[in-house]
């Protein structure tokens, strides 16, 4: 399984990137740079695994590491289904509930401030799950997925879509603590996501190679990204123009290589006997 996670055991805890990467989400940068979906392939792909997950009216559906609450509230919106989004981080989730109530979805949507490591919920207390480009950030995956394992009822389905990388292909430069944070340094082959979810007792039934999605990422934020380091914003990682073509030719060349992409997997939980 391709599951290695060079930044623990050299000083960074679990706690700690865990902290990290929430802390990140929550600049305003980010949002600047990624607009409402915090992950490649935006709702459209969020739609795709919707549609996968067979998601129909009266649903209950958990979205894990919810972000700013854009999947919840298009599932809940489009489908007719009952969301709770959990995210580790209380800004993101309180930016959630603003945009919940604006979209008067409050009655069908909530948000909770948790981790998806230790959900704070019942188990088989979901019919479905969705976790986007989040898993990959997650230090303890195999703690990830036996929770979402615990809280799913039987028969219920899963669905992922994350970041995927070939770790011995992957350039040392996207295997640091900023790129754990971009979901780079913590992700998984596809192999070793759905090895994990198997691990858990969880039947993999579909896995799509979407690296298509993190291309266009790319393309979609580098011009951004240019425009956002010239303001200097906060927090913003001090980085100039040439710096951010560097960037972008090892991210398109790890994509054209195959060592980055990203990917979907759909898995199902078992009927009770
Ligand atoms: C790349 S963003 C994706 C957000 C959202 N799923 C989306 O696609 O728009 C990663 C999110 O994972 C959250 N996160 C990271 N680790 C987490 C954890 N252990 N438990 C819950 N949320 C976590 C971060 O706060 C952030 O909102």
């Amino acid at each position: 399984m391709s599951s290695p996670q060079p930044l623990l055991g050299s000083g960074v805890s679990g706690t700690e990137l865990k902290t990290c990467c929430a802390a990140t989400y929550e600049q305003d940068w980010v949002a600047a740079l990624l607009g409402d979906s915090y992950h490649p392939g935006g709702a459209a792909l969020t739609r795709d695994l919707a549609n996968a997950l067979q998601l129909s009216p009266g649903m209950k559906v958990l979205d894990i590491a919810s972000g700013t609450g854009t999947s919840a509230l298009e599932m809940a919106a489009r489908y007719g289904v009952h969301v709770i989004g959990i995210d580790r981080s209380p800004t993101l989730v309180a930016k959630a509930r603003r945009r919940a109530s604006e979209a008067d979805l409050s009655g069908r949507v909530r948000f909770v401030v948790g981790d998806g490591e230790m959900l704070p919920l019942a188990g088989e207390s979901v019919e479905a799950i969705v976790c986007e480009c989040a898993l990959c950030t997650f230090p303890d995956k195999p703690a990830g997925i036996t929770e979402m394992a615990r809280v799913l009822c039987p028969e219920g389905r899963v669905g992922i879509s994350d970041v995927a990388v070939d770790r011995e292909s992957l350039d040392q430069d996207l295997q640091t603590l900023e790129q754990w944070v971009a979901c780079l340094g913590g992700a998984c082959s596809i192999t070793g996501y759905a090895q994990l979810l198997n691990n858990s007792g969880l039947h993999v039934q579909r896995t799509e190679d979407r690296r298509e999605a993190l291309l266009d990422l790319v393309e979609r934020v580098e011009p951004r990204l240019k425009a956002l380091a010239a303001l200097g914003l906060p927090g913003l990682p001090e980085i100039d123009s040439a710096e951010v073509d560097r960037w972008m030719t090892v991210a398109r060349d790890a994509i054209s290589s195959g060592a980055a992409g990203y990917c979907l997997l759909v898995a199902g939980k078992p009927g009770s006997h």
